[in-house]
């Protein structure tokens, strides 16, 4: 059997132990990776025992009450703590998802483990390198295009075309789906992934966009579109409850019809 190991610089150490003080009541340990480029050594694990009659309710701000009042160098991206920015993504206890929406009593257990998002490159802590997602999600042209003269006044859509968009524009690009998807694991220099391909697709559906065909073509390669294999971890995991996998299939649908 083939034996697989890790760079000897890439394997996980231990780190420090923080303890609560002295009378706290409601303990709860976070075990939180760590990484620092500037210091040349291995990830580790840090582990923090907090008191949570001191700190809010939510991942996020157990998290803000650590680097606030216990490690200082800490870090993580957060900016709006209620689920629309969708920068506070990462993985916690082994699940992708937005640290500000989920509550600490999600969680059973004296212990969380709290990791950055998996299969990207790590910048430091908690903050994956989102550069490469991004890039996807200019290639697909996520603007509104049409030749049609401009109108005097908005472009009108009906109401039922304007429902096709519900379930997809409400998407904040975390990228928890497609970092917890394995076909983009293993190739996400060619293949877009969940979360590029909803964004493809909401622009597809859009009555007011007329690039249609030209969206469509672009997406017509055995790995930009195709490596999708139906595996559902990114409508598992989507902390927003959206359904990418369903929005791939569309596309994949609207990509036969046109063929026949
Ligand atoms: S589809 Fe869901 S998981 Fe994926 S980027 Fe959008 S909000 Fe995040
Ligand atoms: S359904 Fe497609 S995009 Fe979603 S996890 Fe599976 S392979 Fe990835
Ligand atoms: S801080 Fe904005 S989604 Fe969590």
């Amino acid at each position: 059997m083939a034996e697989f190991r890790l760079p000897a610089n890439s394997v996980v150490k231990q780190g420090k132990t923080v303890h609560a003080a002295d009378g706290a009541s409601r303990k709860r340990r976070f075990v939180i990776y760590r990484w620092d480029p500037d210091t040349g050594e291995n990830p580790r694990l840090d582990t923090f025992e907090i008191d949570l009659d001191k700190c809010g309710p939510m991942v996020l701000d157990a998290l803000l009450y650590i680097k606030n009042e216990l490690d200082p160098t800490l870090t993580l991206r957060r900016s709006c703590r209620e689920g629309v920015c969708g920068s506070c993504a990462m993985n916690i206890n082994g699940t992708n998802t937005l640290a500000c929406i989920r509550s600490l009593d999600d969680y059973e257990g004296e212990e969380i483990r709290v990791y950055p998002l998996p299969h990207l490159k790590v910048v430091k802590d908690l903050v994956p390198d989102l550069s490469n997602f991004y890039a996807q999600y200019a290639s697909i042209e996520p603007w509104l295009q049409a030749q049609s003269p401009d109108p005097d006044r908005e472009r009108l859509q009906s109401k039922e075309d304007r429902e096709k968009l519900d379930g997809l524009y409400e998407c904040v690009l975390c990228a928890c789906c497609s970092t917890s998807c394995p076909s983009y694991w293993w190739n996400s220099d060619r293949y877009l992934g969940p979360a590029a391909l909803l964004q493809a697709y909401r622009w597809i559906i859009d009555s007011r966009d007329e690039a249609t065909g030209r969206r469509l073509d672009e997406l017509e390669d055995p790995f930009r579109l195709y490596r999708c294999h139906t595996i559902m971890n990114c409508t598992n995991t989507c902390p927003k409850h959206l359904n990418p996998a369903k929005a791939i299939a569309e596309i994949k649908k609207l990509m036969l019809e046109r063929s026949l």
